[in-house]
């Protein structure tokens, strides 16, 4: 590793991710203004400056237009962020339709959607198509960028046909391919009717990169059942080639957080936080408003807890941050309603004329707020049914220096195999389990919230996203190392 260490210029890196970094607006013909995305994969590489990274994704926006092409390329040029433009159609088949109704529930042990399913499958075909076109066309963009000794790291669901494609191309090119999201069991992914061509494409990669050994485990147990090719413990392997597969489990820039709750701004939102809840105390969940999050089965055993602990009702908040994502799929708009029903009713019941027990917002927060909010928590409840990480877990730990609260975590979110030892646990189905995980967290000693925070604190500070980046890509490298020596033997 040495080796890698002591370089006289900057790797080039190409990020290949679904999403850029900055999401578009048009302002005028030729004017944009660009905002940064959400999501943990961008605030994740956003602090690694060890390459000299190009981004290349899609703007989230559709530009029809020659003008307005060039102008957002030229924007978008100066973030070192490289467009590809899908059309309206071809976002509606390929991202709402096969990565987000399809991939994204079934990588979730979500099944189906339950009341389309049978739309959804005859579109299966049709979306499939559309998947491998867009994928086509970020490789197109790929290639009109790459320059000779480039490392390709292509990020997530939405590009599994992309290794694929840029090995067709140029079977030279050092391609590392990255999961984001859980991946299922072999049972869940056998049922889809691409389940052979997914598995085949990503595995043209050099690199195949997961957040926990058991999202590891089940692609490459996939492999063997649906390929037949055998799995060693490096990898894959197929007709003679090693396919390294591995779990490169992600993190934050933590300094990022520890420097903010320093910040004048900062410390006046916390102090104006503190003030506006004083007397009760916090509890905070902050995530996309995706069924993957469990938001409503967070209600509901906030809801239990209130119930069977009536001397808490008045002494204790939960600020729900529900960020909008993905709102024109239709699962999407029914779990908006959902929500928006369990917390009116919970309001109802347990709020005063004074006070209510749940603060619902469906948007983000700027991130300062967001660093004074997490500051301020004596209990984060993160109770995802599946979650491929969870950074927000990591957030809320890097912020809690001074407080050393409490996180309650889903035994299903990647976090909980770092951050198990420092969190409580809980299966978020069983709403009895939360609600007294609730009860719990609220009445520990200070002695013990000490402990399980300087347990996590140390991990998300030292497992950083620096170091994931890095870790990641110099496999990419050794992959290459490994094969010229197997060839020279
Ligand atoms: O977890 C997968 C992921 O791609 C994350 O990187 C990101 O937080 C989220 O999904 C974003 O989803 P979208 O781009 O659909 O809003």
């Amino acid at each position: 590793s040495s080796e890698c260490e002591y370089r006289p210029f900057k790797q080039r890196l190409l990020v290949v991710a679904n999403r850029l970094p900055v999401s578009a607006v048009r302002k005028g013909e030729a004017s944009w203004q660009l905002d940064v995305s959400a999501g943990g994969l961008v605030s994740a590489l956003l602090g690694v400056t060890e390459f000299e990274t190009r981004w290349i994704g899609w703007a989230g926006v559709n530009v029809p237009d020659e003008i307005g092409q060039k102008s957002l390329t030229e924007s978008l040029a100066e973030k070192r962020c490289v467009p590809v433009f899908l059309d309206e159609d071809l976002v509606n088949l390929y991202y709402n339709g096969y990565c987000n109704n399809i991939l994204w529930p079934l990588f979730h042990y979500l099944g189906l959607p339950q009341e389309d399913w049978l739309a959804t499958i005859c579109s299966f075909e049709s979306q499939f198509e559309a998947y491998k076109k867009a994928n086509q066309m970020f490789a197109d963009v790929v290639n009109e960028h790459y320059q000779e000794g480039d490392i390709v790291w292509c990020h997530d669901y939405h590009l599994m046909f992309l290794p694929k494609c840029l090995k067709e191309a140029n079977p030279n090119m050092k391609v590392g391919w990255f999961l984001h999201t859980p991946f299922p069991s072999s049972e869940i992914h056998r049922t889809m009717p691409s389940r052979s061509e997914l598995l085949t494409a990503v595995l043209a990669a050099d690199l195949v990169g997961f957040h926990t050994y058991d999202y590891a485990r089940h692609f490459m147990s996939a492999c063997t059942r649906i390929l037949g090719l055998e799995g060693t413990p490096e990898g894959v392997e197929d007709q003679g080639r090693l396919i390294r597969v591995a779990a490169f489990p992600i993190g934050i820039d933590s300094d990022r957080f520890t420097r903010a709750i320093q910040l004048p701004q900062v410390k006046n939102h916390i102090k104006e936080f503190q003030e506006r809840f004083a007397g009760r105390k916090v509890m905070l969940g902050v995530d996309r408003l995706d069924m993957i999050k469990g938001i409503p089965q967070k209600l509901l055993a906030f809801e239990k807890f209130l119930e069977d602990n009536p001397n808490w009702r008045d002494k204790v908040v939960l600020l729900q941050i529900a960020v909008p994502t993905r709102t024109d799929v239709p699962e999407y708009q029914k779990l908006t309603c959902q929500v928006h029903e369990i917390v009116g009713r919970i309001n109802g019941k347990f709020g005063t004329l004074t006070t209510v027990p749940i603060h619902h917002l469906d948007r983000s927060l700027d991130f300062h707020a967001l660093c004074a909010l997490y500051a301020i928590t004596d209990v984060a409840l993160i109770t995802s049914l599946r979650d491929g990480m969870n950074l927000v877990s990591y957030e809320f730990v890097a912020c809690q220096a001074s407080k050393k609260g409490v996180l309650i975590l889903s035994e299903f979110a990647g976090a909980a195999q770092s951050l198990g030892a420092g969190a409580l646990l809980v299966n978020p189905w069983n709403v009895t389990e939360v609600a007294s995980s609730i009860s719990y967290a609220l009445n520990m000693p200070s002695d013990e919230r000490e402990k399980r925070h300087n347990h996590n604190y140390m991990h998300v500070t030292t497992h950083t996203s620096q170091e994931w980046a890095e870790t990641f890509v110099r496999f990419v490298e050794l992959n290459d190392t490994v094969v010229e020596a197997e060839l020279r033997t």
